[in-house]
């Protein structure tokens, strides 16, 4: 039986329309969901929207909707800008739906029964736009507007009623849970981040609201509701069916951006370590897209429409952009020159050159059929045989931008062993060794679309399947397992256009 892999992004709030930053969360967690795939993991992937919560109801009224009628209009946009994507996500979870509302009001009654929660009243600041609760060390006075230091969002004075986690008992367990799995936050500076913030103490949680309707209830009261953020991280249980058996719970990791690391990293373990749930095994937090200096997002109004430059570029081209230019786990910023360069000299210089000059020979030399090599030599072997172990490496780090770069750099390696090589001169001699250059050159070319696979998955699937291997069979065991000599090869065309 194949081992199991759960990976998740967040769920997006259907408040507005998406922009590149959430397709950059989505891109990123679909390139790891499809690379364990390439390694022979049962992937489940989980992304979905998160439409409770005070947000989505003042946005509603915008709009002269019913919350639950905008929620369905908002969600599908994220839904379809999946598809547009080319997600490969085994589900795509509403928080509104019927499977999750079990879920949450079953976690709250575990909580309840273990007496961590209880009935007081919060007077504090809150944040509708981070739906979070700020203490006032963190709050700053900008011509006298109360504001969040770290996220810039307005916040405003609240007093209700509400019930409360006892968080403050979590943190002597937390702080041991870091020390002991020193990879359960990755990247390293964003794990020390929170290790000082849970040091600084921990106030219990408010997690009840009961000033408005648009949520969860809590289970056996008339007013109040769940709080948002304990009914969207539990759709992670939802999603994995948690209590049944063969479940794919505990997650390998959640995918998140940095903004959100908080959430993830002190209160949901917080909330599984009381309810006696295992917790994810790692919690990784991506950086932000920018536009200039600034995080990228609609309260700016500097949004890239991932669906625009998709259609002036193409998904795989943005998709690799992405992911070889912003590093992961920090922040990148985007703009079509880079774009542009990106393109031409990764792409249609280097890759999409290398295969072309290749096939023009095969084609005619060789009836498009793999060519013999005949003999190899040691260099030869050396330079068909990817070091995949490095990859491997790259990629238990999540260094996304690096497994890439090596690919590239292969890639390079190979165009310049044609160039020394020179087989369309060694050709017209009926040199032997014209047969041995391209053999190499193909299967060099069949590692680097198997290893694209995740970032370019439409690209690589057609150009494999030109050297006869079926999407369904791409796996990491085709590296360095050479083409049968003779097989008729069909020619791929042009595979990258160049910008200028
Ligand atoms: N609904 C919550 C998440 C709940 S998960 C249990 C939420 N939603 S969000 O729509 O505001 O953001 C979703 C994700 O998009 C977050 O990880 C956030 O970091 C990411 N991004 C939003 N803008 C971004 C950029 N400009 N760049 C990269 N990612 C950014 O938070």
């Amino acid at each position: 039986m194949k081992k199991k892999y759960y990976i998740t992004t967040p769920i997006y709030y259907p408040s507005a329309k998406p922009h590149m930053g959430h397709a950059y969360s989505s891109i990123s967690t679909d390139f790891i969901a499809r690379y364990r795939r390439l390694e022979g993991f049962d992937v489940e992937f989980v992304t979905g929207t998160d439409e409770h919560g005070q947000k989505i109801q003042k946005s509603e009224k915008k709009k002269n909707l019913p919350p639950l009628d905008f929620c369905n209009k908002i969600s599908k946009v994220f839904l379809d800008l999946g598809k547009v994507l080319n997600l490969s996500n085994t589900d795509f979870i509403r928080t509104t739906e019927n499977r999750h509302y079990k879920t949450v009001q079953k976690l709250w009654k575990i909580l309840e029964e273990k007496k961590f929660i209880y009935l007081s009243k919060y007077s504090g600041w809150y944040s509708i736009s981070d739906e979070a609760f700020y203490s006032e060390s963190e709050i700053i006075d900008k011509e006298n507007i109360k504001l969040c230091e770290a996220t810039g969002s307005i916040v405003e004075w609240v007093e209700e009623e509400s019930y409360f986690f006892k968080l403050s008992e979590f943190q002597d367990i937390l702080i041991k849970h870091y020390e002991d799995n020193p990879d359960f936050i990755q990247p390293a500076s964003r794990r020390n981040e929170v290790i000082s913030f849970v040091k600084d103490g921990l106030k219990d949680l408010s997690i009840s609201r009961n000033s408005f309707k648009w949520g969860i209830p809590v289970p056996n009261s008339k007013d109040h509701i769940i709080y948002v953020w304990l009914d969207a991280l539990a759709n992670y249980l939802t999603a994995s069916n948690y209590d049944e058996e063969n479940s794919f719970w505990p997650a390998d990791v959640h995918v998140i951006g940095k903004d959100i690391l908080r959430f993830h990293a002190v209160y949901w373990p917080a909330f599984l370590f009381a309810a006696n749930i295992p917790l994810p095994k790692k919690i990784f937090a991506h950086g932000w897209i920018l536009s200039g200096d600034e995080k990228m997002s609609k309260s700016k109004g500097n949004i890239l429409d991932p669906i625009e430059i998709i259609e002036q570029f193409g998904l795989d081209e943005i998709r690799y952009y992405l992911m070889k230019e912003v590093m992961y786990g920090l922040d990148g910023k985007i703009n079509t020159d880079n774009l542009k360069n990106c393109i031409n000299s990764d792409l249609a210089n280097n890759i999409g050159n290398l295969s072309q000059r290749i096939f023009v020979l095969i084609n005619k030399h060789f009836d498009c059929n793999v060519p013999d090599p005949k003999i190899l030599s040691e260099q030869d072997n050396n330079l068909i045989n990817f070091p995949i172990e490095n990859l491997k490496k790259t990629m238990s780090n999540f260094e996304i931008h690096n497994y890439i770069r090596e690919i590239i750099a292969y890639s390079s390696r190979i165009n310049k062993f044609v160039n020394d090589e020179e087989p369309w001169s060694k050709v017209k001699n009926s040199d032997p060794r014209v047969g041995a250059i391209l053999y190499i050159s193909l299967n060099a070319l069949k590692n680097i679309f198997i290893l694209l696979h995740p970032v370019m998955p439409s690209k690589a699937e057609h150009y494999l399947s030109c050297l006869n291997i079926d999407k369904n069979n791409i796996s990491l065991e085709l590296i360095n397992q050479n083409l049968s000599v003779g097989a008729e090869l069909k020619m791929p065309g042009i595979m990258f256009k160049k910008y200028i």
